[in-house]
């Protein structure tokens, strides 16, 4: 049973490290790892440890996230996000372990006119996309018993992520240029490590079979669709009715004024019906995420928007 699992979280002071802490924090005995323990650019490390702790869960959220500036770093980010999966799911599948592992929209070129579906066929447009890619198909070679949950635009209460970075910018300016041509879902790292310890548990209690019927990949994002600016927008006006204050002005902008080192998809949306279907799990509506989350930042950031 679960109740009696050896949990190592990787990454675990990350934005989904900190909330798969909190979320399985009663599902067993919780291993939480991040870069000070040890480094996933170092395969033999990475390897001695796992075997050290001797898992029967795996939560990997660590990753290098640095999108524009795994442009200038290829290796490492190739080391990291392709690398250390690969001996995650040899050292998972020579113990029996689970391994969760998560990945991202930006494996996809962003041209589909619909949400995306699991076969679709991957084509990145930037390092970190195709790190991340190569991560999936080395967790997918090896095989065993894995879950590898796509997921985009991720952000909380912690860490470095959209919604701080505009509670800020509210903050300390008048008006703001926000990119409209970019479009996805917002999904909080408390919906999916909720999500995570739900489907964990399932797996644990037998009810969805055995690995041959489970493993593999799937997408897992809040519902509903927006573009950078509408979530500007919508994290304004939350921040005004919870907080009170000014709000900035908002004026969209297509991407092509607003450059960066790494390309992004024009549509992220993914289809989560293969999560549904599978599971039975369908993650909250993008803003009714965005409310639980500033929910949550109430009593840390008393002073935001004011
Ligand atoms: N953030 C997004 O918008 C987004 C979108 C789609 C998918 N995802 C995926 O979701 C997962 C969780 O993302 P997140 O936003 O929670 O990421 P995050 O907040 O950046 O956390 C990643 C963690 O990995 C650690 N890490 C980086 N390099 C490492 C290394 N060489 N050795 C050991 N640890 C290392 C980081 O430590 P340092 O901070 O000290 O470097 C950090 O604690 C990742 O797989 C990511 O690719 C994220």
């Amino acid at each position: 049973m679960i109740s009696r699992s050896r949990i190592l979280i990787l990454g675990s002071a990350g934005q989904l490290g900190t909330e798969l802490q909190r979320s399985f924090s009663t599902a067993g005995t919780i291993l939480a790892w991040d870069k000070e323990r040890f480094d996933l650019a170092n395969p033999e490390q990475v390897r001695e440890a796992v075997r050290e702790s001797a898992p029967d869960i795996i939560l990997n959220a660590s990753a290098y996230t640095a999108v524009d500036r795994a442009e200038s770093e290829p290796d490492l980010a190739m080391a990291v996000n392709a690398g250390a999966p690969k001996i995650l799911a040899e050292e998972a599948k020579r113990s029996g372990a689970l391994l969760v592992h998560y990945s991202t929209d930006y494996v996809f070129d962003g041209t589909k006119s619909g949400a995306w579906v699991e076969d679709d066929t991957p084509h990145p447009l930037n390092v970190y996309g195709a790190s991340k890619l190569a991560g999936e198909q080395a967790i997918a070679r090896v095989g065993g018993r894995y879950l590898i949950f796509r997921t985009s635009w991720v952000y909380g209460p912690h860490g470095k992520n959209f919604l701080l970075t505009m509670l800020r910018l509210g903050r300390e300016r008048d008006s703001l240029t926000v990119v409209d041509d970019q479009i996805g879902a917002p999904t909080t790292s408390i919906a999916l490590a909720d999500a995570s310890r739900t489907i964990v548990d399932g797996i644990g209690a037998g009810r969805f079979g055995d690995s041959d019927a489970w493993a593999g990949t799937y997408h897992m994002t809040c519902g509903g669709a927006v573009s950078w600016c509408g979530f500007a927008k919508a994290i304004f006006e939350r921040s005004q009715s919870r907080f009170g204050g000014k709000i900035p002005e908002v004026s969209p902008i297509p991407t092509s004024q607003y450059p960066t080192p790494a390309r992004r998809p024009h549509n992220s949306v993914l289809s989560n019906e293969k999560l549904f279907a599978r599971f039975g799990m369908k993650l909250a509506p993008w803003d009714d995420a965005l409310d639980a989350a500033m929910l949550r930042l109430q009593d840390d950031v008393p002073a935001a928007g004011a």
